[in-house]
C-alpha cells in the first residue's frame, strides 16, 4: 500500500505545495490552497510506467507499429487528430461556450459507437436534453451510451463495468474528485479530476476525450494547466456570428501540431467543409479599401484569406492598436516597419487589423498582407485589380520568403485571381496560368505594386 500524501492545490493557477500557505507561491492568490490527498495517484502511475519500461531497446529495433485508430464519422475531425482517434490516447477539445463542442463529439461519439463500445457523460445537460438534440442532428443513438453523472470516481467505474473504449467526458470544469476539497470547475478539480481519467486511458487503453470551456478573454481558465497531461489539445476558433468553425491542433503526439479541421454550423449540427480554400473571403462588389487577400496555410493546406485594415485619427493620446486574428506584437512591430521603410506614418491614428472569419493566423506570411491592408486603408485607397499576396516583413524593410510558396500561388490562381505580390524568392520558375506573379525584395517596391 503507498502511503497516503497530501498537498496543497492552488483553485487559481494550479501549483501544487508541500504545505498549505496563506498566499499561494506561484501566483500570489490568497487563500487559495486546497488540499488534495495523492494516494490514489501515486500507485496506478508507478504500475503503467513499469509496464512501459521493461527493458532498454535500441532504436532501430524498436516494432514500427502504427497506432490502432478509429474514425470519427467526421473526415474533418480525423484530419486533426492525425487520422482517427487513436486508441488509448486523451484529447482536450476546448473552445468558448455554445461554439460547438458538445455538439461535434455527440456527433462523433455516436460515430464511434458503431465501431466500438462508447460512453458519453454528461455534467451539464439533463439525459433528455442530450437525446432531443441527438434527435435535432438526425443521430440513430442506438448503439450509443448515455450517463449524466458529475463524480469522475463514478464515471470510471461505469466505463469500467459497460466496457466502454471510448469516453467522452462533456465537460471537465463540471467533474469533480472525491478527494479534492474544493469546488466542481476550481484549477485544483479540474486538474485533479483529469488526472484520474488519464491515469484511467493510460492503464486500461480507453481513449478519452475531455470538453474544456475556454473564458471570454481567451484564457483556457481551468483545461490551460491540463494541456501537458493530454495526448492532443484541440481548439476551436470562429467568428461571432459566423457559422464556420475552424478546429486546430495545438498539439498532437499522433499527428501534425497546427492541422486545422473546418465545419459550418448548420440546422443538422456540423457539416464538414471539404473544401474550405476561399469561405473566408468576404465579397465586395467593389475593390474596396483596406481589404487584401493572402494565401495563407493553414495545417497543411492553403487558404485564402481576407485581411482588413482600418485606420482612424485617434481619440485619445495613446492611439490603439488592435490586432483581431494577428499577434498584437506582431502588429506593432509591422507599422514600425511601415513608417521607417514604408514612408507610412500611422502615429497619432488608431489602426485595428481583422482576418475575417475569426481565424487566427501565426504564420509571418501575413506580414505583407497587414501592412498592405493598413496603407490601403490609410490612402483610402483600393490595392489594384484581383490581387493577393503574401510575405515576411523584416524590420531592414525587405520582404522575406515563406515556405510553400508555389504551391500558395497555385490556389490563389486556381480561384481565378490575376495578380500577386510575392517575396522574390518565392517567385516560381516556371509561369502559373493566369496568374501575374510579382517578386518583390523591399516593402517599397511591394507599395509601389500594389497601388
Ligand atoms: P454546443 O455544442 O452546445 O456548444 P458548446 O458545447 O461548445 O457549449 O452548441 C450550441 C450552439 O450550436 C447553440 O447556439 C445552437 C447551435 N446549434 C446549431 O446551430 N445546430 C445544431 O444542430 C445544434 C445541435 C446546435
Ligand atoms: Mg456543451
Amino acid at each position: 500500500m503507498a502511503k497516503s500524501r497530501e498537498v496543497f492545490v492552488c483553485d487559481q493557477c494550479g501549483n501544487e505545495s508541500l504545505q498549505w500557505q496563506g498566499l499561494c507561491p506561484m501566483c500570489g492568490a490568497g487563500d487559495s490552497l486546497r488540499r488534495v490527498s495523492v494516494a490514489a495517484r501515486a500507485k496506478p502511475e508507478r504500475r503503467a510506467l513499469a509496464a512501459a519500461t521493461a527493458e532498454p531497446q535500441r532504436l532501430s529495433q524498436v516494432a514500427e507499429r502504427d497506432e490502432p485508430r478509429v474514425p470519427t464519422g467526421l473526415e474533418e475531425l480525423d484530419r486533426v487528430l492525425g487520422g482517427g482517434l487513436v486508441l488509448g490516447s486523451v484529447a482536450l477539445l476546448g473552445g468558448d461556450p455554445g461554439i460547438g463542442k458538445s455538439t461535434m463529439l455527440l456527433q462523433a461519439g455516436d460515430a464511434l459507437s458503431r465501431v466500438t463500445p462508447t460512453l458519453y457523460v454528461t455534467g451539464e445537460e439533463s439525459l433528455r436534453q442530450v437525446s432531443l438534440r441527438a434527435r435535432r442532428l438526425g443521430l440513430a443513438g442506438d448503439t450509443l451510451q448515455l450517463l449524466a453523472e458529475t463524480s469522475v470516481d463514478t464515471i470510471i467505474e461505469h466505463a469500467r463495468d459497460s466496457g466502454a473504449r471510448v469516453l467522452v467526458i462533456d465537460s471537465i470544469q463540471t467533474m469533480f474528485a472525491t478527494e479534492v476539497e474544493s469546488s466542481p470547475g476550481s484549477a485544483a478539480q479540474v486538474r485533479e479530476s483529469a488526472a484520474a481519467l488519464v491515469r484511467f486511458a493510460k492503464s486500461t487503453g480507453v481513449s478519452v476525450l475531455i470538453i474544456g470551456h475556454v473564458t471570454k478573454e481567451g484564457v483556457i481558465a481551468g483545461p490551460r494547466i491540463l494541456e501537458h497531461m493530454v495526448d492532443t489539445v484541440l481548439y476551436f476558433e470562429s467568428d461571432a456570428g459566423s457559422r464556420f468553425r475552424l478546429v486546430r491542433a495545438v498539439k498532437n503526439r499522433f499527428g501534425a501540431a497546427n492541422e486545422v479541421g473546418v465545419f459550418a454550423m448548420t440546422e443538422q449540427g456540423l457539416k464538414e467543409v471539404k473544401n474550405p480554400s476561399a469561405i473566408f473571403l468576404s465579397q465586395h462588389a467593389q475593390p474596396v479599401s483596406g481589404s487584401a487577400v493572402m494565401v495563407a496555410r493553414e495545417g497543411s493546406r492553403p487558404m485564402l484569406i481576407e485581411v482588413q485594415a482600418l485606420t482612424d485619427d485617434a481619440q485619445g493620446l495613446n492611439p490603439r492598436r488592435v490586432a483581431v486574428g494577428l499577434e498584437a506584437n506582431r502588429l506593432a512591430l509591422l507599422l514600425a516597419v511601415l513608417h521607417r521603410h514604408g514612408g507610412v506614418a500611422t502615429s497619432g491614428r488608431d489602426v485595428f487589423v481583422n482576418v475575417v472569419g475569426g481565424v487566427r493566423i501565426s504564420e509571418t506570411a501575413a506580414d505583407l498582407p497587414a501592412v498592405l491592408a493598413t496603407v490601403s486603408s490609410a490612402r483610402d485607397e483600393p490595392l489594384a485589380g484581383r490581387l493577393v499576396c503574401f510575405g515576411e516583413l523584416g524590420l531592414a524593410g525587405e520582404i522575406r520568403p515563406v515556405p510553400y510558396g508555389e504551391e500558395r500561388l497555385r490556389e490563389a490562381a486556381k480561384h481565378g485571381f490575376e495578380r500577386a505580390i510575392v517575396p522574390e524568392a518565392n517567385k516560381p520558375r516556371r509561369a502559373i496560368d493566369g496568374l501575374q506573379v510579382i517578386g518583390v525584395e523591399r516593402l517599397a517596391d511591394a507599395l509601389r505594386s500594389a497601388f
